[in-house]
């Protein structure tokens, strides 16, 4: 499938000094969690709700490899700092069991939609909530699933998410898991700060719970096990950052995540305020050290460490989705998938309630959300922010699906971060600086497709950035004179001769 046209927003220009600028003070929003304010950077690019099933498998018809990945939405407790789609616990139990039979119903809707037999899978991760809440039998019925539908080799090493108590109180799961075919375990430690735990609303952890979940996964025979810790909490201190890591080093994982907070659309949004880039920064480079002396590894702006070598430390799914770019679908509630052409977000990832997801599923309907027909500048920004995660970009994969080089398409930005040494070539890779990692948020920014890059810029101003009245007749008036038409047709495919990469800033 082609790109979308590109929308009169995604054709303007911005100069590199002032996003660079914009990124920086809106630090909060400018990180890998893209594209930023949908309703007005992403609408043009929509499909109509009519559409939607129609147009949904379309984008995956050309794609014979990608990743999986299944959502579990399940918690004992929702964390106050959770960004992801969770249901209220109080549901859990009228809702666990039913919804395993929905996902499945969703495997067999995508399957029909997208003749999965045929498409490989280069990874699959089963991740939440807490995957690890359910019995572990309906993890099983997943994995049949995913067996069923797909073209699943063997090699590919497969990660489910747990929270340390569960993994402290139930090793059967953790053995059952083995004896699935999981291969990795991702276990959420955050921090051990007993005020922060209780600012941030996460007071179900132990640190004996951390020691006894780790003995655990060694006996059920885990050898690729990663622990997540976060930083950048506005209620954290150095201090409270050198105590996680001591304790965390000391559990010995092959692998640790360093999650900087990213307050938008959590419940303690308000706090985001409380810390500044500086402290932030502070907190990002003592963990960092740290992990360094203790023999863990990372690319500079990666926040995977390994203490393997020639080991990256991510899931398969991970991997393949940030360095080469693999599309990957997503299923079960809130999901996300990208495609080459298309971005889409699964019932749920806004009010994170099953009622539409349940509605959909019944109905054999796919449960989507909001699918967007993207256009080239659309996805080159979403695959820079993606590329993000491990701080560079690869840019044979850019080159291989773009058609062009990065430095054909983003001549400005290059130049930027090249010149102030924020970026340097690393092989294939164009890799953050130490400079750059400092400066993150700017240089993620330059990167961003031009309609996000005004939607930071308008909010540094204080302007106004959701569309008033008449944004239709507006934009139609814009599209026009863009693509010199009358009439207005924001799905049209463009023709099979692409015209070259357009400079771009
Ligand atoms: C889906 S969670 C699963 C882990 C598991 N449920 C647990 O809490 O132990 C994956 C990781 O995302 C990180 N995370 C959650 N909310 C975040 C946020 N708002 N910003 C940055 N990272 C976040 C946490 O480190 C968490 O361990
Ligand atoms: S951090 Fe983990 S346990 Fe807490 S709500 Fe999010 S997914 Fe659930």
């Amino acid at each position: 499938m082609h790109w979308n046209l590109t929308s009169p927003a995604d054709s303007r220009r911005y100069d590199p000094a002032q996003v660079f600028a914009a990124g920086m003070e809106q630090h909060a929003i400018a990180n890998t969690a893209y594209p930023i304010g949908h309703v007005t950077t992403m609408r043009p690019y929509r499909i109509t709700r009519r559409q939607v099933q129609a147009f949904a498998p379309l984008p995956w018809e050309d794609i014979s490899e990608m990743g999986l990945y299944v959502h579990i939405p399940f918690c004992e407790v929702r964390c106050g700092f959770c960004e992801y789609a969770v249901i209220d616990p109080k549901q859990n139990a009228a809702q666990k069991d039913d919804y395993f039979d929905l996902l499945l119903r969703e495997f067999a809707l995508w399957g029909q939609a997208i003749d999965s037999r045929h498409k490989t899978l280069t990874g699959f991760d089963i991740g939440g909530g807490t995957p690890s809440l359910p019995d572990a039998s309906q993890i099983g019925r997943v994995m049949e699933a995913a067996a069923r539908h797909f073209h699943l080799p063997a090699d590919v090493t497969i990660s489910i998410e747990t929270t340390p108590k569960i993994a402290a109180i139930d090793a059967k799961k953790l053995v059952a898991y083995k004896a699935m075919g999981i291969r990795r375990i991702s276990m959420g430690v955050q921090t051990v700060s007993p005020c922060l735990l209780e600012a941030i609303g996460r007071t179900a952890t132990t640190l004996e719970w951390n020691r006894q979940a780790v003995e655990n996964i060694r006996a059920a025979g885990y050898d690729n096990f990663n622990v997540d810790v976060m930083y950048g909490f506005a209620r954290q201190n150095v201090d409270s950052v050198e105590a996680t890591l001591r304790h965390v080093i000391a559990l010995a994982p092959e692998h640790i995540t360093l999650y900087q907070m990213r307050y938008k659309g959590t419940r303690i949004a308000h706090q985001a305020a409380g810390i500044t880039w500086a402290q932030i920064g502070e907190q990002a480079k003592l963990a960092k050290q740290m992990l360094a002396e203790a023999g863990y590894w990372a690319a500079p702006g990666k926040n995977t460490f390994s203490r393997i070598p020639g080991d990256l430390g991510t899931s398969d799914y991970l991997t393949n989705r940030v360095v080469y770019a693999t599309p990957y679908l997503g299923i079960g509630l809130g999901a996300q998938s990208l495609s080459h052409t298309s971005l889409s977000y699964n019932s749920g990832a806004a009010d994170k309630e099953m009622r539409l997801y349940r509605r959909h599923v019944e109905a054999d309907e796919l449960p989507i959300q909001d699918i967007y027909h993207l256009s080239r500048e659309a996805a080159m920004g979403k695959f820079v922010a993606v590329a993000f995660y491990f701080g560079g970009i690869h840019l044979p994969s850019f080159q291989a699906k773009f058609g062009c080089g990065l430095e054909s398409a983003f001549p400005d930005a290059v130049h930027f971060v090249l010149e102030r040494g924020l970026m340097a070539y690393d092989g294939e890779t164009l890799q953050l600086t130490a400079a750059g990692v400092e400066a993150k948020p700017g240089v993620h920014a330059l990167f961003y497709a031009p309609a996000v890059q005004e939607h930071l810029i308008k909010l540094c101003r204080g302007e106004q950035v959701r569309p008033r009245s008449g944004w239709r007749r507006v934009w139609q008036a814009e599209w026009a004179a863009v693509h010199q038409t009358s009439s207005v047709a924001v799905t049209n495919p463009l023709p099979r001769d692409m015209p070259p990469c357009a400079g771009r800033g």
